[in-house]
């Protein structure tokens, strides 16, 4: 085993390797998709299904092996020091609801933060083979073709999507909902916080946007919606870290309309 260098990491040698990685956990989650998930309920409405500690357990062992050094946050495993980075933010299967459900909607999420940002992120949907990628600096692409947002500025013409929140949380949603769905041309709800930021980047969606979230469900979609043009941001503007929670993400042209609604809903409480 030896030490990676910083250019080792952050580099598109490395982006691949986390694809494949990535895939792998995508085809675990595939296969174990057309079995009857084992579910269990960790707390009222958030579930843990065999195949999150399936595909957990996996990008664990081959992050740790393939990236010396580095340490691994996992939704499914235990926060390391803060302080230690380069940090992967790791979400084994984004869209657990979806997929206890059998709701058709789920991926996997790997980002790398370094220096006080997220630097790589990769989002793999297996149902659709989509697997979504971006270096800071370099771009991002799906399945190597170049990604790029939406240049749609009219909300009338946009796609915003958002997903539900549970409890008080779901209060603030509705309260901005209600106010974007009176002109989008449509709202969506997707289930996959982190398939949300990357609809944006391919021009799917123009925006999305959602309350309570964990660093595990945008890490790699803040740096595959920056590098595709967009822009993402906490609910009052401040750039996407470690502790954020609340998410707003647009193209250029329908961003500042969506910050405004959110940050008038964070002022007005
Ligand atoms: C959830 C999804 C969902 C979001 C929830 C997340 P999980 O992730 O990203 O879209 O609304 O807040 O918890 O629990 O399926 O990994
Ligand atoms: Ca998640
Ligand atoms: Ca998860």
């Amino acid at each position: 085993m030896h030490t990676l260098t910083k250019d080792a990491l952050l580099s598109p040698n490395a982006l691949h390797q986390v694809e494949a990685i990535a895939r792998e956990a995508g085809h675990i989650l595939r296969q174990m998709f057309d079995t009857t998930p084992e579910v269990w309920e960790k707390s009222p409405g958030d579930f843990l299904t065999a195949a999150d500690m399936a595909a957990h357990h996996y990008i664990l062992e081959a992050l740790t092996r393939q990236f010396p050094d580095t340490r691994v946050w996992s939704e499914e495993g235990e926060r390391p020091e803060a302080s230690l980075t380069p940090l992967w933010v790791v979400d084994p299967l984004d869209g657990t609801a979806n997929y206890a459900h059998r709701f058709p909607n789920f991926a996997v999420s790997i980002g790398l933060f370094a220096e006080g940002e997220y630097m790589l992120g990769v989002v793999h949907d297996p149902l659709r083979g989509h697997t979504f990628s971006a270096l800071r600096g370099h771009g991002a692409s799906l399945d190597g073709h170049p990604l790029r947002v939406s240049s749609e500025s009219r909300l009338h013409r946009s796609f915003v999507a958002l997903d539900w929140a549970r409890g008080e949380p779901r209060q603030r949603l509705l309260r901005v909902v209600q106010r974007v769905g009176q002109e989008a041309h449509a709202l969506r709800s997707l289930g996959a916080a982190a398939l949300g930021l990357c609809y944006v980047a391919a021009g799917w969606l123009e925006g999305y946007f959602n309350v309570s979230l964990q660093p595990w469900d945008f890490a790699a979609g803040v740096v595959i919606v920056e590098e595709a043009g967009g822009r993402v941001s906490d609910w009052r503007g401040n750039p996407l870290g470690l502790e954020s929670s609340d998410v707003v993400c647009a193209n250029p042209g329908i961003y500042p309309l969506l910050l405004t609604l959110t940050q008038e809903e964070t002022s007005s409480r």
